[in-house]
């Protein structure tokens, strides 16, 4: 029963196909361009599929029964009709927590979640909020030994991408699992500020942290994101400055029986990223 990992080389990704790899499954892993496939696992069958290029995923396709695919801005229609063609039992989709909060009508990034989960036939997993966010702060930690943000006490409970990968497993394996579709999170909220605090500990040397604007953060990221998500990253910030403004579910636990990785455990994994 092969299972292809659609984006294999994502941080979510690489983990789903590293835990069906070690549990000794079948797995088919595939890239945009297979000239980047050279850091996946030994021993694991690669190919290209690109999904706004749909006449890759014919081949990509031949043979597997489950596929891990990420809720991408593509259309996903023809991706849909491919899977529906080769047959695949059940695709599960890594998309968004966001598509269950309540005020999230008019939020663009819970907007095009819930347009991907309408149109593909899906299981989706729904992580709030990533802890590899805090990756936007590399840079300026390596630089400066700052971190800049608006609403440094606002706390969201952040998921390590090897627990993501985890749940999306047992959908895999099983779409049925019970909670798998939950609102999924990390432990514990924790503020920016208390974030920033893991990070330095991991370190092992202070990082400040500098308190900036709401309008200059949303300048800062509508650089590289774009003016409408980055509008919404704002808005999930100010309501994670409210008690359960972004809360935190057992949602890890009830799925997998174990307890998800504390961020500061996420720190220390990520520690290299910030040196
Ligand atoms: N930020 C948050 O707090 C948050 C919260 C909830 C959900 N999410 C979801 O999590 C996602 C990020 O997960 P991540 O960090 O694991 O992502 P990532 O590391 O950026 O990986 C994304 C993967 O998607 C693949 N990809 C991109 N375009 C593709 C296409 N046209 N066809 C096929 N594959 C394509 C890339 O493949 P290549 O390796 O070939 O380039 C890459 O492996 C977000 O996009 C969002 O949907 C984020």
């Amino acid at each position: 029963m092969t299972t292809l990992v659609i984006g294999a080389r994502g941080s979510i990704g690489r983990h789903v196909l590293d835990q069906l790899h070690t549990a000794g499954e079948p797995v088919r892993a595939s890239v945009r361009d297979l000239s980047t496939a050279g850091d996946l696992p030994a021993g694991v069958p690669v190919v290209e599929a690109d999904l706004t290029r749909p006449a890759t995923l014919g081949a990509a396709l031949d043979g597997v029964r489950r596929v891990f695919v990420y809720a991408l801005p593509a259309d996903p229609a023809p991706f849909a009709a491919a899977v529906a063609a080769a047959g695949v039992e059940h695709v599960v989709l890594l998309s968004s927590g966001s598509v269950l909060l309540p005020w999230t009508a008019d939020n663009a990034i819970a907007r095009e979640h819930r347009e991907v989960e309408a149109a593909l036939p899906a299981t989706p997993v729904r992580p709030l909020v990533l802890a590899n966010n805090a990756l936007a702060w590399a840079r300026s930690i390596r630089a400066e030994g700052v971190v800049r943000v608006a609403y440094p006490d606002a706390a969201t409970a952040p998921i390590h991408e090897r627990d993501i990968a985890a749940v999306a497993v047992a959908a895999l394996r099983d779409p049925r699992t019970p909670g798998v579709s939950d609102l999924l999170t990390g432990p514990d909220p924790l503020t920016q500020r208390e974030q920033v605090r893991a990070i330095a500990e991991a370190l092992g040397r202070p990082v400040r942290l500098e308190e900036i604007a709401p309008a200059e953060a949303e300048a800062a990221f509508a650089r590289f994101a774009g003016a409408e998500t980055a509008a919404a990253i704002l808005e999930f910030l100010e309501h994670a400055r409210h008690p359960g403004g972004s809360p935190a579910t057992d949602t890890f636990e009830r799925v997998t029986g174990r307890r998800p990785a504390p961020y500061t455990a996420w720190a220390r994994d990520h520690a290299a990223d910030f040196r």
